[in-house]
């Protein structure tokens, strides 16, 4: 059987031709497994669906940022959206050319404006007033100037979880379209820097086009507005945010997206740039845990996991959901025989918090200790949030490709967990 592009035969879960329990095997548990395929059908996508208007995808780094993974990206031609001086280096030790490379983020330090002005990236996404004077400021000091999109905070509502709602008011991201107005007005006064571009990024997991057509409709009105105020706009930068499947049902497809966003832009002689990260690698990855204990109390049945909330800590933080099962299960998912076998379950990880859970109450076969637990749709936002949360080493990350696979991160050691810190000298 098919579950989003994985097949569960064979008691088994086939990633490309490789069965996972394979990799469980000779990597251990808990690790993160890619699909190579599947990322780069997600690319192929949008770049299919975006290809009538000139268009730059920049791959969000901080949603997946292992080097193997931006390395696949940029040889198909992808760019990168980097939002710190570490995503920046990654990128470019991934290759990534510095004219695809766009730099966000509300707090971006002088030693990272620096860094990134120097490497002659393609534009910084100014957040603030106070940031377009220390670009401005640095560029004029190096004999520069700095290319920059002003990022417009459109007060639209995305309509996702609070916590990754971006676009609205009262977010602390963005310029209000007041503000940015100004800012354009006196771009001119500005020797370091020049505005090339205007920027809007309204939230993440968006399961709905509207949003984001109504973010372009500001964005363009905008853009228009800063080039009558003689500013030289080229591109319109419209963010990632494109949902995707976490129930098996909710994301749309890229071509949702170009139909609903190009007409406007067709035309319009702007570039696009768009910032996927979610959609491109959230469900070409999977956690892969193993089964400790089963232990059943009153009438609860917890499955005991080797993964805990350090590893993946989406379920803890945003409530979100993932599909999970046990792979070696002699029950197909979501089949009659499945369901009339299956019992709630808490699946839960060793960490000594209660909020320490990837399901609750989820219908799900017996399970026994030693089991393999798939847990769904982890490739974005899983590893890169991971933490030595009850000093526990970070899992390992693989790469499918075909009939074999990589390791593309070692699984980290006890040594690593404490490399870089000291006893204090002195003992009384
Ligand atoms: N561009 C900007 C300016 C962003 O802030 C983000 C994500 C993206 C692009 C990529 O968004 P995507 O296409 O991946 O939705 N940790 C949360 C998600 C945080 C998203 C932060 N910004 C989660 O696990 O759901």
């Amino acid at each position: 059987m098919k579950y989003l592009h994985y097949d569960l035969r064979d008691r088994d879960l086939f990633c490309g031709e490789v069965p996972v329990s394979r990799i469980a095997e000779k990597v251990g548990t808990p690790v993160y497994v890619y699909s190579r395929e599947i990322i780069e059908k997600h690319l192929t996508r949008l770049m299919d669906a975006f290809s009538t208007v000139e268009t730059l995808i920049c791959y969000s780094v901080k949603s997946l940022s292992n080097l193997a993974v931006c390395q696949v990206l940029r040889e198909m031609g992808a760019g990168f959206d980097v939002v710190s001086g570490g995503e920046l280096f990654r990128a470019l030790q991934a290759g990534g050319h510095p004219k695809k490379i766009v730099f966000a983020g509300v707090g971006k330090s002088p030693e990272e404006i620096e860094f990134a002005l120097d490497r002659r990236i393609l534009m910084f996404n100014v957040e603030s007033e106070a940031e377009l004077k220390v670009i401005d400021l640095i560029a004029a000091q190096k004999n520069l100037v700095a290319d920059i999109a002003l990022r417009i905070n459109p007060d639209v509502d995305p309509k996702t979880h609070r916590y990754i709602t971006t676009g609205k008011r009262e977010s602390k991201f963005g310029i209000d379209l007041v503000t940015a107005k100004r800012l354009a007005a006196e771009m001119g006064n500005r020797a370091g820097v020049r505005l090339v571009g205007v920027h809007a990024h309204i939230g993440s997991q968006i399961t709905d086009v509207e949003p984001h057509r109504a973010a372009l409709e500001k964005v363009m009105a905008f853009a228009e507005c800063c080039r009558e105020l003689g500013n030289p706009v080229e591109y319109i930068n419209l963010g990632g945010g494109f949902g995707i499947h976490y129930q098996g049902y909710e994301g749309l497809p890229a071509s949702d997206y170009a139909e609903a966003l190009l007409p406007a832009l067709a035309g319009s002689g702007y570039k696009l740039i768009i910032e996927p990260g979610r959609f491109i690698v959230g469900n070409a990855g999977l956690l892969l845990t193993r089964v400790l204990y089963v232990k059943e109390s009153g009438d609860k049945r917890f499955i005991i996991v080797d993964a805990g909330m350090n590893d993946l800590i989406r379920p803890s933080l945003y409530s979100a959901h993932h599909e999970v099962w046990p792979i070696d299960s002699e029950f197909e998912k979501g089949s009659p025989e499945a369901e009339a076998v299956s019992t709630p379950a808490d699946v839960v990880g060793p960490i000594c918090e209660t909020g320490d859970f990837f399901a609750l109450d989820r219908m799900l076969p017996p399970v026994k200790e030693g089991a393999l637990i798939c847990v769904f749709s982890a490739g974005a936002y899983g590893m890169v949030m991971a933490s030595n949360y009850n000093s526990r080493p970070r899992p390992a990350e693989v790469m499918v490709s075909g009939d074999y696979y990589d390791v593309i991160r070692s699984r980290e050691t006890w040594d690593d967990l404490i490399r870089g810190e000291r006893k204090i000298a002195r003992w009384d």
